[in-house]
């Protein structure tokens, strides 16, 4: 097959994302409160085989030999996400400097690499205290959130320019209010609107607070799964728009239009409340970009049992599925991007994670790690986010996921998501062959993703 010629702009921004509670470890260090995460990890059961952040990459304390492997590979970008508890312990109130001086000397060695840091307010792990009082359900939160907010932009604006408020309410809520899977682990049809709402008026108020309080630029990411019908009769149809209205509607319609999709009436039934307009005002705040997180997509059935979508997916024959179980299927990027575009008015967009879990030995022989499956995911998604430039996406970063192999979640460090490999032992950190092919695609602006391979 012949390649068409493949070019980034100069001021692409090539990074990684991170995020708090996967990487840093210390969570308690220095001053800091728990946060739902440090509780639901130390809870039996939760993560798998009983891991914790407790070390996980040891990034709080070895976050400078980090920006030195950032360097290595040429990054002019780096994602991260800062923990609220290290900032307010008790999630309001008390001020904990120390946390924020942490985030202060990432930042300052960020800029002496010559890397652009950009933040995330929020990456799931909710200060405890704040969970106490409701969490999410709680509406005050929109307030705690806008104050911790402020007090962030008062501390890196200027050194930050690029903010994020939240990371991925979808999976917050469905994770952790609808099916349990997640911290704060709660499994409610009632919780799970009500917690959704909040979030994203929470990302609103913060917003909002930044225009007040800072210079820069400020927006929401989301994960966003396409839905793909895996019929054409009309119940495989509907159910493809459940899904979609769901997982991917839920929120870029109201950051984008102010409103709900109907669909979401007919999933939720009795649970789903009528909001105030002014709540949906608040959640309208004009952003200067969407963040996206793009993993996988889903062919799309009805399914009676599947609660509450009453929709599902379906395996594809032939296809390659990563190791946690979403298949690869690069020209659904490429579909998204167009979507978004489309359906949103062309905003500029990030492409803030985008990864896969492959096998790889806990240990690297001869300072070496093969990753054959992650290099064929990551040249086809820069591929298929190139296309999606040239169709006129306005697409301006690309952000690899992740930096490092790091806790994923409630599968501890079971899937190795990571460019560099981290031997959890001794805290080795070794390039794998995807994190060399990412410096060469970086340093030749994309050119050499039209190259055969080899
Ligand atoms: C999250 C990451 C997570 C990754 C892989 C995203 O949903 O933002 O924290 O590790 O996907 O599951």
């Amino acid at each position: 097959m012949t390649q068409t010629a493949i070019e980034f702009p100069p001021d692409f921004m090539w990074g990684c994302a991170t995020a708090a509670y996967q990487i840093e470890g210390s969570p308690l260090a220095d001053g800091a409160g728990p946060s739902i995460w440090q509780r639901f990890a130390h809870t039996p059961g939760m993560i798998r085989d009983g891991h914790t952040g407790d070390v996980a990459c040891d990034h709080y304390r070895r976050w400078h030999g980090d920006i030195a492997l950032m360097r290595e590979l040429g990054l002019n970008a780096y994602r991260f996400s800062i923990s609220w508890s290290r900032i307010f312990p008790e999630g309001k109130g008390r001020i904990n400097q120390k946390g924020i001086d942490f985030y202060s000397r990432l930042v300052d060695g960020l800029l002496e690499a010559g890397i652009e840091p950009t933040a995330t307010l929020f990456h799931w792990d909710l200060p405890a205290a704040l969970d106490d009082r409701g969490g999410w359900l709680n509406p005050d939160i929109a307030d705690w959130f806008g104050d911790y907010a402020a007090t962030m932009y008062r501390a890196l604006d200027g050194r930050v320019k690029m903010w994020s408020t939240l990371n991925e309410p979808w999976v917050v809520t469905d994770g952790g209010y609808l099916h349990g899977a997640l911290a704060p682990g709660h499994r409610s049809r009632f919780e799970a609107p009500i917690a959704s709402h909040n979030l994203m008026r929470s990302h609103g108020r913060a917003v909002q607070v930044y225009r007040a309080e800072g210079k820069h630029r400020i927006g929401l990411v989301v994960n966003v799964e396409p839905k793909y019908p895996a019929s054409q009769s009309p119940e495989d149809l509907a159910a493809t728009q459940r899904a979609d209205a769901y997982m991917n509607r839920q929120y870029l319609d109201p950051a984008f239009f102010g409103t709900y999709p109907e669909e979401l009436r007919e999933i939720f039934g009795e649970a789903w409340p009528e909001w105030p307009d002014e709540d949906m005002a608040l959640i309208k705040q004009p952003i200067d970009f969407l963040g996206l997180n793009w993993y996988t997509r889903s062919v799309t059935r009805h399914d009676e049992n599947a609660w509450p979508l009453k929709a599902s997916g379906v395996r594809q024959k032939s296809a390659t599925y990563t190791e946690t179980g979403w298949e690869v299927y690069a020209q659904g990027l490429t579909d998204t991007l167009m979507w978004i575009k489309q359906r949103y008015g062309n905003p500029p967009i990030y492409i803030t994670e985008n990864g896969s879990a492959f096998y790889d030995p806990p240990v690297a022989e001869d300072g070496v790690i093969q990753d054959p499956l992650r290099v064929d995911y990551l040249r086809k998604h820069l591929r298929a986010a190139h296309a999606a430039r040239e169709a006129g996406c306005d697409l301006r970063g690309y952000f690899a996921w992740s930096l490092l192999d790091n806790l994923e979640w409630s599968l501890g460090y079971s899937k190795r998501f990571g460019i560099i490999h981290v031997d959890f032992e001794t805290q080795t950190r070794t390039l794998k062959d995807s994190a060399k092919l990412y410096a060469k695609v970086i340093a030749s602006q994309g050119r050499i993703l039209a190259e055969p391979v080899a």
